[in-house]
C-alpha cells in the first residue's frame, strides 16, 4: 500500500488534475519538470493509456524518462518545433504571473519549452505565490568556463538593480557541483527580494558566461494554484 499524501502533495496533485482539463486531442504539449510536474505527467499518461492522442515534449532527461515509462509519446523541438502548450511547475510566482524557476536545474529547457509554445500552464501549490520575486533563491545556470569572473558579473547586476545577496554554486546530491542536462554550472542567488524583476532578467542575460536565468516573464498564461480550500486560476481560463 502507498503512503498517503501530504497536504502539499495532494495540492500539487490537485492542480495537476485541474491542468489535465486543458488538455485536448492531438495538442502538441510541453512536459515541465519537478514533483508538481511529475504529479501531471502520471496524470497524462493515464489519460494516453485510456486513448487520449496527444504528443509531448519534455524538459529533461528526468521527465523524458518518465514520459516515456509512462507511454506517452514523446517528440523534440527539432521534429515538433511549435507546441501548442506547456504544462510546468515553479517554485515561485506573483499575480502577474511571473515566476522563478529552476529548483530543478531544468530552467535553459524550460525555457525554451516554454518560449516555442503558445500557451503556458503553471501548476503550484499555494505556498508558492509571492507579493514579491525573489524569496526562492533565483538560479543562474552559467557556462562553466571562468565561473568565478561570471559570478562577480552577475553580482553587480544584481547590485545595479537594487538588490543583495549570497550568490552560491549549487551542489549536487553527491557534493559536487551541480551540472544541468546542458552541461553547464548554477549560481543560486538569494536575493530575498527582486524589486526590479524585468530589468534584472535583461542585465543577467547580458552577461556572457550566463545561459539562461530563473525569471520567466511574459512566457505563463495561466497560473493554477492549489490550496486546502479549492483550486483557483490566475490569468487567462
Ligand atoms: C525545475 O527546474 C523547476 O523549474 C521546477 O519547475 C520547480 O522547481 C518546481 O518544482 P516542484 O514542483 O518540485 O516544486
Amino acid at each position: 500500500m502507498s503512503a498517503p499524501l501530504s497536504a502539499q502533495d495532494e495540492a500539487k496533485r490537485r492542480a495537476a488534475a485541474r491542468a489535465l482539463e486543458f488538455v485536448t486531442d492531438g495538442m502538441r504539449l510541453g512536459l515541465g519538470t519537478g514533483s508538481t510536474a511529475a504529479a501531471f505527467v502520471d496524470l497524462l499518461g493515464a489519460r494516453v493509456k485510456a486513448g487520449l492522442n496527444i504528443i509531448g515534449v519534455p524538459t529533461s532527461e528526468r521527465t523524458h524518462m518518465q514520459a516515456q515509462s509512462l507511454g506517452v509519446p514523446l517528440s523534440t523541438l527539432d521534429q515538433t518545433p511549435e507546441l501548442d502548450l506547456t504544462i510546468d511547475g515553479a517554485d515561485e510566482f506573483d499575480a502577474r504571473l511571473r515566476l522563478i524557476k529552476g529548483g530543478g536545474g531544468a530552467l535553459l529547457r524550460e525555457k525554451i519549452v516554454a518560449a516555442a509554445s503558445k500557451a503556458m500552464i503553471v501548476i503550484a501549490d499555494a505556498s508558492k505565490e509571492v507579493q514579491t520575486l525573489g524569496r526562492f533563491p533565483l538560479p543562474v545556470e552559467c557556462d562553466r568556463f571562468g565561473l568565478e569572473s561570471t559570478r562577480r558579473h552577475i553580482q553587480s547586476a544584481i547590485a545595479d538593480c537594487g538588490s543583495k545577496g549570497a550568490i552560491s554554486l549549487r551542489n549536487g546530491a553527491d557534493g559536487h557541483a551541480f551540472v544541468t542536462d546542458g552541461g553547464h554550472a548554477i549560481f543560486d542567488c538569494a536575493l530575498g527580494a527582486i524589486n526590479h524583476p524585468e530589468k534584472l532578467a535583461a542585465a543577467l542575460v547580458a552577461i556572457p558566461g550566463v545561459v539562461e536565468h530563473g525569471l520567466f516573464i511574459g512566457l505563463a498564461t495561466t497560473i493554477v494554484v492549489a490550496d486546502p480550500q479549492g483550486v483557483r486560476l490566475i490569468g487567462a481560463a
